[in-house]
């Protein structure tokens, strides 16, 4: 296939590594896996399969640009590269870095309701604990201390969306940034994929036919030349049951920040 870079473990003659020409850079837990995943359908792209966390983690950073092309698939001069890394967005270091490796760099946000954001990462470190046979608190001692909300609580400062992007901002124009519904790729993936050929550049490869809703998953699965496959197991799963007024506190709570967020990159989101 088009696809295909290797040929029995070897890179296919004329392929190289090559840095991003474009990067998810998250949000934690908004869909950034489904989005490569239905991105890589198209042949144009050739996306790393792990995080790298290079502009994250110093002692990746530390290794330089040359240690970042290494982790990059090979792909064909027609094609773009593409990594993700959730934790980008939400790291204060990263926009300037990701400036000095590119400044014209197009890069791709996904993003969720906050509040059902913040209960799908109090889930993930959930299982992290349950796979290690490790105890992990009910969501409520995160998200209550002293009888009011615990803004302290990290999944919930990751929802801020407004405090993280204005960070971008100060490296990025906005039309450099693509924002991704992720509540409307759960719900229809097929015209966010479109928006994001079209932002990319690319041509219009993807079809409604590489799409289709899985009953027993819940979610949508792909098809790719008659091959279907669902995400993993651990995409998807159920959150944990939250008292309506905890809830609703959670969702008050980020009314003001998702108002200033809309404003910042003029656009509303239909969120709680
Ligand atoms: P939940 O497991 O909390 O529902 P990330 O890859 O950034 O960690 O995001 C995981 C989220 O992707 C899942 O969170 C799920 O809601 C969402 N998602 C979007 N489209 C999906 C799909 N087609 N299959 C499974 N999960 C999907």
């Amino acid at each position: 296939s088009l696809k295909s870079d290797f040929q029995d473990g070897a890179p296919l003659n004329g392929s190289s590594q090559r840095l991003p020409q474009t990067i998810i850079i998250g949000v934690r837990k908004g869909g950034t896996r489904a989005l490569l995943e239905m991105l890589s359908l198209h042949p144009g792209i050739a996306a790393a399969e792990s995080e790298v966390h290079f502009f994250d983690w110093e002692d990746h950073y530390g290794n330089g640009l040359e240690w970042y092309l290494s982790q990059m698939p090979y792909s064909f001069p027609h094609q773009l590269t593409v990594e993700k890394t959730p934790a980008y967005f939400t790291s204060s270091k990263v926009p300037e870095r990701v400036y000095n490796m590119n400044p014209s760099i197009r890069l791709l946000l996904i993003l969720r309701d906050p509040s059902e954001r913040v209960l799908s990462d109090y889930t993930q470190v959930f299982y992290n604990h349950v796979q290690k046979h490790k105890p992990y608190p009910s969501i409520e001692e995160f998200l209550i201390k002293d009888g009011e909300l615990n803004v302290e609580y990290k999944a919930i400062n990751r929802s801020l969306y407004y405090f993280h992007m204005q960070n971008w901002l100060q490296y990025f124009p906005l039309d450099h940034i693509h924002i991704v519904d992720g509540d409307q790729l759960i719900r229809d993936p097929f015209p966010e994929i479109e928006k994001v050929e079209r932002f990319l550049k690319l041509s219009p490869q993807i079809n409604a036919s590489n799409f289709y809703f899985n009953k027993t998953k819940g979610f949508y699965c792909l098809r790719d030349s008659g091959r279907d496959r669902c995400l993993h197991e651990s995409k998807g799963r159920a959150h944990p049951q939250v008292d309506p007024k905890l809830l609703n506190k959670l969702h008050e709570y980020f009314h003001e920040p998702n108002k200033k967020f809309f404003e910042l990159v003029g656009r509303t989101f239909d969120w709680h």
